[in-house]
């Protein structure tokens, strides 16, 4: 069934994007400014051929303007199943820890959480037994700020790895609600609960939900202007060599990685007692990777690190702050946006 409202919302964007009006776009197809409306506010459906024609017009595929995952079916370099509106390229987790996690995930509402907190809305953290979440509430702002800059760049935004988060979805979608975001994460759970919140919340046509892993991402070369990670690679299950190099295969040139990754330093390493960079090395090793090496060693041409903050285990509730914890020891972390230009 074709959602109309979609289909009508698709119209007027893409004709926005151009800079036509209803009686400009309604010139080029010949055919009434009163006719374009009507499409644009669902009334009725152009006939095959005007959506030919605005398909030519606009540079997408009819099935883009058609269907809800036409966009994935357009860029997708394998096929996949469609399971209620979500692209799934993996399958369901099937390991017992991952099935907890998701299950947790789902009784504590961690997504509507932290969608509410991404809003600045009642009903985050702070109303739940956890209470609240300092280090999110503080990189509130960084997130809004980068996640401007991610809508300011346009086209189809990747977002990887999103996780419980939403990576940065919820900011991009705050500087531009019209954003065309390819919300995806390795468990389909996540991506599940996210298209079931977003539809009650924002129903937009411009959001897209995949089920993949980003360490071998099932699109063709190229494709995407954005890939937006939010500590989804330096917490990667698989070889973050392989998601870096993946990133660069399927962006633009001129396409963008904005990646968040919180590592320790080696100074904070060195100041460590002994047996406690033992026992993180053997446990953690991959909060000693910067990525560095690997965004260069993937092709990109030119990387900005701004650092955003910088925390410590006495302020998490995560399991290595437990550890640390156990431990006796305090970690520093140095978080750092990275900008990586194809
Ligand atoms: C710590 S979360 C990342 C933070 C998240 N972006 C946020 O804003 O909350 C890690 C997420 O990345 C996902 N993930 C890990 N490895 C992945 C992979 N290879 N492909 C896709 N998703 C992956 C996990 O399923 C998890 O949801």
């Amino acid at each position: 069934m074709i959602n109309r409202q979609h289909f009508g919302k698709r119209v007027a964007d893409f004709r926005r994007r151009l800079g036509l009006s209803q009686a400009e776009l309604a010139a080029k197809l010949g055919v009434s400014a009163q006719a374009v409306s009507k499409w644009e506010t669902a009334a009725a459906l152009p006939d095959v051929e005007l959506l030919l024609e605005l398909s030519r017009l606009y540079g997408v595929s009819v099935n883009e303007l058609l269907e809800g995952n036409g966009l994935l079916a357009r860029i997708a370099s394998r096929p996949f199943q469609e399971k209620e509106g979500i692209a799934c390229f993996v399958p369901a987790a099937t390991a017992p820890e991952i099935i907890q996690w998701e299950r947790d995930m789902r009784t504590e509402g961690w997504i509507a959480r932290n969608w509410r907190d991404a809003w600045g809305r009642p009903g985050g953290w702070a109303d739940s037994k956890y209470g609240r979440n300092v280090i999110g509430e503080r990189s509130r702002p960084n997130n809004l700020r980068i996640g401007r800059k991610i809508a300011e760049h346009g086209g189809v935004i990747l977002d990887i790895g999103s996780g419980p988060g939403g990576g940065y979805m919820p900011f991009i979608l705050q500087a531009d609600p019209s954003a065309q975001i390819i919300l995806s994460d390795l468990s389909r759970t996540v991506v599940e609960e996210w298209k079931h919140l977003l539809d009650r919340e924002l129903d937009s046509p411009f959001l897209y939900y995949a089920a993949l892993d980003f360490c071998d991402i099932p699109f063709e070369n190229c494709t995407v202007d954005v890939i937006a990670d939010h500590g989804g690679i330096i917490n990667c299950i698989g070889d973050q060599s392989a998601a870096l190099r993946e990133c660069y295969r399927v962006l633009k040139s001129g396409g963008i990685l904005v990646s968040l990754n919180g590592f320790v330093t080696k100074e904070t390493l060195a100041a460590l007692p002994e047996h406690a960079q033992q026992a993180l090395w053997e446990e953690y090793p991959s909060i000693f990777n910067n990525l560095y090496e690997d965004t260069v060693l993937a092709g990109f041409r030119k990387i900005d690190s701004i650092i955003t903050d910088v925390w410590t285990t006495d302020e998490d509730e995560s399991d290595i702050a437990e550890f640390a914890r156990s431990l006796g020891i305090t970690i520093q972390f140095t978080e750092y946006v990275r900008l990586c230009e194809k």
